[in-house]
């Protein structure tokens, strides 16, 4: 009856006896605790954190319901909170131990605490530096038209990362709150990369970059037009930042849209330093960069890729990315075409 019942519970729960046995323990118990499931049946060898075995002992001796932490680090880090409350069973005392997973909920709050710290720093720098020039100009370069230009120059250009930043998150935090909803609009994704590929020919230019460009004439996707404008000027934009070379030699950057395996496939490939494989996973965290102090100095806020991430599983694609160091990277997006393509 009582194995039955334990069974029916969906947190990991196990049944002790007087002598520390444990008489009863579910599914989700035995797949938590591996000595469990080898036919272990006495606690302390089972479970060996001393605040829940003195808890057990506190109830057996006479104490009341209580609730303590359990940190697992094997075979994955995982905290759990105990809690152990008495149960009278034909006759005899035991003591019922529940666990509840928090590890979850502790990732997305450390998530949430990380996230503001970071958006934080990243606005406070260039407040900083506004205030320190608006200063300046009240004090020092007051009667000093030339300093006054340049300050200014250095001035809306801080105003404006701060901007961009901010949009940044906005849309980052709409696309989020979208991602369930699937874009249904039908969008060629041709003149989407075309016209991406344009706004950032001078930049391209500039970086001594060759843009070798491979796309059909129409490429119909279900999608959403701004949101995929943005994926495909992130991909072109860092390919063009970090795949540029430092001594101002040309290189070039591959961009092509293909249809493959009845998917769009849009693949961005440089020639750059590429980027070491402990950094790969990481890549399209919020605010993550390989080398913050170079996106920095090239305005970037290392949003780019978390948003391309999104926009991508809100289009129910995937994003890939390959690179070796030394090689270059290559991201690519598969998107699914528009239904009868
Ligand atoms: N093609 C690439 N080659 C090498 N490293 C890259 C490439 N693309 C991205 N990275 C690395 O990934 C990091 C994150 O990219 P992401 O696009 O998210 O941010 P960013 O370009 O720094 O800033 P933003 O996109 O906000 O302007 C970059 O800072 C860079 O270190
Ligand atoms: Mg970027």
């Amino acid at each position: 009856m009582i194995d039955a019942f334990v069974e029916a519970l969906p947190d990991p729960v196990l049944v002790i006896g007087q002598d520390q046995r444990i008489g009863a323990f579910n599914t989700p118990a035995r797949a938590l605790f591996p000595a469990l499931a080898s036919g272990q049946r006495v606690l302390p060898l089972v479970m060996r954190s001393p605040d829940v075995l003195d808890a057990v002992a506190r109830l057996f001796a006479g104490g009341a319901v209580e609730t303590v932490h359990l940190h697992e680090r094997v075979p994955v880090e995982r905290l759990f909170e105990v809690h152990v409350a008495p149960l009278q069973l034909q006759g005899a005392m035991h003591v019922v131990l529940t666990l509840h997973d928090l590890t979850d909920a502790r990732r997305t709050e450390k998530m949430r605490v990380d996230f503001i710290a970071n958006a934080s720093h990243e606005l406070r720098t260039p407040l900083a530096s506004l205030l320190g020039f608006v200063e300046t100009l009240q004090g020092a370069a007051k009667d000093d038209p030339k300093a006054r230009d340049r300050f200014l120059v250095i001035m809306r250009d801080q105003g404006r990362r701060m901007a961009r930043l901010i949009d940044d998150l906005l849309s980052l935090s709409q696309i989020e709150r979208q991602e369930h909803v699937r874009p249904q609009t039908q969008v060629d994704f041709c003149e989407v990369v075309r016209q991406c590929i344009d706004a950032l020919s001078p930049v391209a230019k500039e970086a001594h970059v060759r843009l070798e460009v491979d796309i059909p004439t129409r490429l119909p996707v279900l999608g959403d037009r701004d949101e995929l404008i943005r994926v495909a000027e992130n991909l072109i934009e860092n390919a063009i930042k970090y795949g540029a070379n430092d001594d101002g030699t040309e290189t070039s950057v591959a961009i092509s849209l293909a249809i493959k395996n009845g998917e769009a496939r849009f693949a961005v490939r440089d020639h750059g330093a590429g980027i070491s494989p402990d950094h790969l996973p990481r890549l399209t965290e919020r605010f993550y960069r390989v080398d913050a102090g170079k996106s920095r100095a090239k305005g970037g806020t290392g949003l780019g890729l978390a948003l391309v991430k999104h926009i991508v599983a809100r289009h129910r694609g995937v994003l890939r990315i390959w690179s070796e160091p030394g090689k270059g990277a290559e991201f690519s997006v598969e998107l699914p075409m528009e239904a009868g393509h």
